[in-house]
């Protein structure tokens, strides 16, 4: 580890000497994927990934993390189905209540109370109290390895987003969708720590 009066420097492989690791802290907020599947018999999952991004436009493209093989990937890995659902502040309950770690065949939608909305072009459930829901496509699944090569046990599942649904409520008069109103709910800090949207602000890319 190497300090300087004003910084501290730490190479994770030999430890952050602070208190708590701070890597999530640093990295945050983070949009919560929150993410429903279901598997070869057709029975509900619902769970969130807070390693979760947007990574193209067109077509749209998002992808999400799990650490571990959890029972969200290998419903996906079965069906080649999955659908995010954006997180707002009055269901960031029952977000919290699909993490819990439960049996296989419980369906967290039930656990927390969620209602089931069926899927358009993809046979995977959407949470019908979420302001907007992303039905994808499974496109590949990367397992990943470290610096030495080593296969982790993290698991980057990415998908084509195929179908959208918005709740109009959340559908301005000029078309756009109102992020502030949905109050979407990111994962921030340490444990236990969430993060708001504060006042959005407008910044224009410079011209060529
Ligand atoms: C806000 C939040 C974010 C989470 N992010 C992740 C994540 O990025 N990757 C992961 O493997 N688990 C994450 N978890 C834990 C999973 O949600 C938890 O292990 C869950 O039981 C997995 O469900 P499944 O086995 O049905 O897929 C997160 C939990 C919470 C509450």
């Amino acid at each position: 580890m190497s300090q300087s009066d004003d910084v501290h420097f730490y190479d994770p492989a030999k430890g952050h000497g602070l208190s708590h690791d701070p890597f999530k802290a640093i990295v945050a907020p983070r949009v919560i994927g929150w993410i429903s599947s279901r598997d070869a018999q057709g029975r509900a999952n619902l769970a969130p990934y807070s390693f979760f991004g947007a990574f193209a436009t067109f077509p749209p493209i998002i992808g999400f993390c799990s650490e571990g093989y959890k029972d969200s990937l290998s419903n996906i890995e079965a069906t080649r189905e999955f659908v995010w659902n954006l997180t707002s502040k009055t269901l960031v309950e029952q977000m919290n209540q699909s993490s819990a770690p439960v049996p296989h065949e419980v369906d967290e939608f039930e656990l927390a109370g969620l209602t089931k909305a069926p899927g358009v072009n993809v046979s995977v459930p959407h949470v019908a109290e979420s302001p907007a829901s992303l039905e994808c496509k499974l496109l590949q699944v990367v397992r990943m390895h470290d610096l030495d090569g080593k296969p982790m046990n993290n698991w980057l599942t990415l998908g084509q987003v195929v179908g959208v649904h918005i709740r109009r409520e959340f559908l301005n008069d000029d078309g756009l969708f109102d992020t502030a109103r949905a109050h979407p709910v990111m994962r921030a800090g340490y444990l236990g720590d969430y993060a708001e949207i504060g006042p959005m602000f407008d910044l224009r890319r410079p011209k060529a």
